[in-house]
């Protein structure tokens, strides 16, 4: 049989850590059909000095609404993104009333919505022809938002009841499992129990139970502590995204996080992480800050990258803008804040250390994932655009933090698995033909905190279930994404 693609005389990457091999692999519909020394096919291309892996999976993402947005997904699949898990840090697209509007500055969906469920939201993304495949996590922020509110009270029981049928229904739809965002409001007003109430719903699945902990500075090691408790409590994995220890005073505290997860993976649970390659985290502004104590230090560290009100002061660190204004730095981020839109201001700040990102990238339990936030209006983090080049140029090519094939098997297989993305994450014979083919010499990342809607360089093709997504820099337009569901086919 002529197999529609063939990709000969590459360096293979097989996705699960083991040293590269030279040969050829075929591809027929959906599928990688040999690995190996391939016949004839329609289309022959030859990738002689250059390595296939699997596509890479980004592990750690808010495209839920940028699905139906930008569909093309650009800004990820010229990264060699093939899939990824939306959903993270307790926001979600879903559950969903059409038109109804949810919470201020809601980075999942951006406003537009005509869905209700996990099915209704996967009809909607396909019908847009999405460039890349796509799994979700339900999220915490999300259910309170709908069924209690933004109050700051517990849920009642009834209110609990709802949330609890809303992961249900996700899971059994498909979601890969439930997200929190313990830092936001509302899902900041829960208490422990609530948590592991809604989590426990994943159970029957098997499903994950991801989260932005409450707490990602001073009480690191107390959110930890609760994360673990509540995945214990729930009987399911945990997944600590994008780890970190914020604030210069508690740089480097991160291995006593790790050390407490290696105390309870002694006594079986099963923990993994993520992490992105910048040394500064991006969100909705207004949630970081208590406008009666505007905490300076932190304020001196933040950079606006979108402001619907003003978009002069995109791209600008608070001091210059507050030096600009004639403004007290505090009374800087007050103003931006307190504007007509100033809910809907995103911001960047600088709050990690260089050193903690490479000991994150040395555990071999530590995926990699963008966090970007898809508001191209403004100047978004450069991640969103430079993750995946980024630790593949900066950690592995200049620093040697982790080896090729190691980081390859953490942004494919180690992903995979841990996410539920059958049949993806490896070049083997039958799996999906989703791959990469890049040069290790030359791939990086050129997205930067001024100028961050920048593709990378040295990524020459990307293959989504067996098409041709980007080639030579250019999108095909072949949306051949899909929507996956939990340990399915
Ligand atoms: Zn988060
Ligand atoms: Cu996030």
């Amino acid at each position: 049989m002529t197999a529609d693609i063939t990709i000969r005389n590459a360096r293979i990457l097989d996705g699960t850590g083991a040293p590269a091999f030279g040969g050829d692999i075929a591809i027929t519909g959906d599928r990688i059909t040999r690995v190996g020394a391939a016949g004839p096919a329609t289309r022959e291309i030859d990738a002689r000095g250059l390595t296939l892996s699997p596509g890479f999976v980004d592990t750690h993402s808010h495209d839920d609404g940028a699905f139906l947005r930008y569909p093309g997904m650009e800004f990820k699949v010229a990264q060699g993104v093939t899939s990824e898990v939306s959903g993270n840090c307790g926001f979600s697209s879903i559950p969903n009333e059409p038109g109804r509007k949810y919470m201020p500055g809601d980075i999942a969906t951006g406003g537009q919505t005509n869905w209700t469920d996990l099915e209704s939201y996967f009809a909607a993304c396909m019908a847009a022809k999405p460039a890349i495949n796509n799994i979700m996590l339900v999220g915490h922020n999300r259910l309170r938002a709908s069924a209690v509110g933004l109050d700051k009270r517990a849920a009642t029981a009834d209110e609990l009841a709802e949330m609890r049928g809303e992961v249900a229904k996700a899971m059994e739809q498909g979601a890969c499992g439930f997200s929190t965002g313990l830092i936001y409001e509302p899902g900041r007003y829960s208490d422990t129990d609530e948590v592991v109430a809604l989590a426990a719903e994943c159970r029957p699945f098997e499903g994950i139970y991801a989260t932005h902990m409450r707490n990602e500075g001073d009480k690191l090691l107390d959110a930890v502590e609760e994360a673990l408790t509540i995945a214990k409590g729930a009987g399911i994995g945990l997944h600590i995204s994008h780890h970190k220890s914020a604030g210069k005073r508690n740089w480097g505290r991160i291995g006593q996080s790790f050390a407490r997860v290696d105390r309870a993976e002694a006594e079986g649970q099963k923990v993994t992480f993520d992490v992105y390659p910048y040394t500064a985290g991006s969100g909705p502004m207004w949630q970081y800050v208590n406008l009666d104590h505007i905490d300076p230090e932190w304020s001196a560290n933040v950079m606006i990258n979108s402001c619907p009100d003003d978009p002069t002061l995109e791209g600008k660190m608070m001091p210059e803008i507050a030096a600009e204004r004639g403004w007290e730095l505090t009374e800087a981020v007050r103003n931006v804040l307190t504007s007509p839109r100033g809910k809907q201001v995103v911001c960047t700040h600088f709050i990690i250390d260089e050193a903690d990102i490479e000991t994150n990238l040395r555990d071999p339990r530590v995926m990699i994932g963008s966090d970007g936030i898809p508001d191209l209006k403004g100047r978004p983090h450069p991640r969103l655009y430079g993750t995946m080049p980024r630790v593949l140029a900066k950690y592995v090519r200049e620093r040697g933090v982790l080896s090729l094939e190691e980081a390859v098997r953490r942004m494919t297989s180690l992903a995979c698995d841990r996410f539920g993305l059958a049949g993806r994450g490896r070049i083997q014979e039958g799996a999906f033909a989703d791959l990469v083919l890049f040069d290790p010499a030359t791939v990086q990342d050129t997205a930067t905190y001024p100028d961050p809607k920048q593709e990378p360089v040295g990524i020459d093709l990307v293959v989504v279930n067996g098409q041709v997504a980007v080639e030579k820099g250019k999108h095909t337009g072949a949306g051949s994404g899909r929507m996956l569901r939990y340990r399915r086919e």
